[in-house]
């Protein structure tokens, strides 16, 4: 078995909230995952202090942590910076590694930055980089439970209907699904909702359940989580996924189930990407660097 907290959108700065982001602490400690996911936009405003701020947060999270950055990680008006160096500033004071990975006996996460180049706000997967996650995801061990992070959304919300996906979504939820990634985390959009690859791009293949959380410590929230707060707790056991979205009460000063969903773990045949082996004996490439 082996639990999850999702979080994301923590923007340190102005719309932070530290009381919910110490109550965040509480949850980790009281339900103690084996890992918790951060899927972006750490900061408000890419600011090397508030990456600090963010960097002795996550430092007390008493668990691993998988984080990748979002759009607010890459400075919006220091335009040389954005230019030259998106993501100096994350990287000299949040953490080097862009996209890491977490693996154990049970469970392969892999974080991915779609938080791309100089982009404004929508995000982008290239796709040289999805064949690599893919051929990484396909050669790890057919048991593990396979785990993508990224920031930005491969669907869209369900109440933001012009809303554009990431760049290259359709291509990366296909090569997700084929490689036999079971989850997709993301943020973003500030506001929790769930879906599956087969609802928004049918293929007949096992779905491959896309969750968002929305901003969990910052006042932004949207939709219908304007003025709210928000994270995920995901229970992985051998024959099932149970995913329960928790929002945060402000009167208990903690999170508290929202809603609860339930997927049957799904029993992949072996995976037939094109020009992989299928073997698991798969010697994987190291990522490519993002462009900065
Ligand atoms: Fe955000
Ligand atoms: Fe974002």
């Amino acid at each position: 078995m082996r639990r999850i907290l999702h979080i994301s959108d923590v923007h340190f700065g102005p719309p932070h909230l530290p009381e919910v982001a110490a109550g965040v602490l509480r949850l980790v400690e009281d339900r103690q995952p084996d890992f918790v996911a951060l899927s972006g936009d750490l900061t408000q405003r890419a600011k090397p202090h508030q990456f600090r701020e963010a960097r002795s947060w996550v430092d007390s999270i008493q668990v691993p942590t998988v984080t990748v950055p979002g759009n607010h990680d890459v400075p919006l008006y220091r335009f040389w910076e954005r230019f030259l160096q998106p993501y100096g500033a994350y990287r000299r004071n949040f953490a080097a590694d862009l996209e890491p990975v977490y693996r154990d006996d049970e469970l392969l996460a892999v974080g991915v930055n779609t938080a791309y180049g100089w982009t404004f706000t929508g995000g982008r997967i290239r796709l040289s980089r999805l064949l690599e996650l893919a051929e990484l995801v396909a050669a790890a061990p057919k048991h593990l439970f396979k785990v993508v992070i990224a920031h930005h959304h491969v669907i869209p919300p369900p109440n933001f209907g012009t809303q554009r996906v990431l760049i290259n979504a359709y291509e990366a939820v296909d090569l997700f699904s084929e490689a036999g990634v079971d989850l997709v985390l993301s943020g973003h959009h500030h506001q929790a909702y769930i879906g599956s690859s087969e609802e928004f791009y049918p293929k007949g293949r096992a779905p491959v359940v896309i969750l968002h959380s929305g901003t969990t410590t910052s006042s932004r929230g949207r939709g219908g989580e304007r003025d709210k707060n928000s994270c995920n707790w995901i229970e992985v056991e051998e024959q099932s996924m149970v995913v329960s979205h928790l929002r945060w009460h402000p009167e208990l000063r903690r999170f508290a189930e929202h809603s609860r969903h339930l997927y049957p773990r799904q029993r992949r045949d072996p995976y037939t990407l094109e020009g992989l082996p299928v073997d698991g004996s798969a010697t994987v490439p190291p990522a490519a660097e993002s462009a900065d």
